[in-house]
């Protein structure tokens, strides 16, 4: 194992809740649609543009907007957003995540952020984590989002290490089948049934720790 790629929302810190709120806001006041609970997992780990339409199909409105019109109403849901998470602090990382980029730092592995989210060196500098990280794998630069397996293997690209020899930690469907696609070991953590395709699957990120990934790593790739 010589490299780490990190999905960003989810892992380092729990934004879902902060896109369901923008999106809800924005589908409430701009398309005169409720959203229902689930999207709040249905929207996890897919691009702006691409959840916004999963947001019209599901309105049934698809065909009723031009790209134009959807790409300022998905500027509007960002504006929400960033308002949102320009709030985060320290005290919003997830459990256990600063020990085990710790631990990754002592046994000298490098970390990547793989992260869909355009807002992710924000959340990174309001979260207090910029110096973990040796490089953010751009999403506005590769053709295919998740599950397209494009965003990892830019990732271990800008990262300068062999994809077979990287970890994905993700909690998103999509983003398992994206690491899977690249050719990396994934690490997931969420529910185990949902999360299937992983190779690991653990229940909270208090459970990432050098020891186990590093096993989950030996494991699948022998
Ligand atoms: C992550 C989140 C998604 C979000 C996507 C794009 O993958 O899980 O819910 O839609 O990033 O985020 P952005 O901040 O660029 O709108
Ligand atoms: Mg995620």
């Amino acid at each position: 194992m010589q490299g780490i790629l990190f999905d960003v929302d989810g892992i380092l810190t729990d934004t879902a809740k902060f896109h369901f709120a923008a999106w809800s806001r924005l589908a409430q006041e701009k398309l005169q649609v409720e959203l229902p609970v689930e999207f709040e997992s249905n929207l996890k780990g897919v691009s702006r543009v691409d959840s916004l339409v999963r947001i019209m199909e599901y309105a049934g409105i698809t065909d009723q907007y031009s790209l134009g019109q959807i790409t300022a109403l998905a500027n509007e849901k960002n504006a929400y957003y960033v308002q949102a998470i320009s709030q985060l602090t320290k005290a919003d990382i997830l459990p256990g995540i600063v020990a085990f980029l710790q631990e990754l730092k002592e046994h000298d592995i490098p970390c990547a952020v793989a992260s869909a989210s355009k807002n992710a060196p924000l959340i990174l500098k309001n979260l207090g984590l910029n110096s973990y990280f040796a490089v953010i794998a751009d999403p506005a630069q590769v053709k295919h989002g998740k599950p397209a397996p494009d965003l990892f293997l830019a990732a271990a690209q800008k990262l300068q290490v062999p994809i077979q020899e990287c970890v994905g930690i993700e909690d998103a469907v999509a983003g398992v089948a994206a690491i899977k696609a690249a050719g990396a070991v994934a690490v997931a953590v969420g529910d185990k049934i949902e999360l299937q395709a992983a190779d690991r699957v653990v229940s909270t990120t208090a459970d990432l720790n050098y020891t186990s990934v590093n096993e989950a790593f030996r494991q699948s790739s022998s």
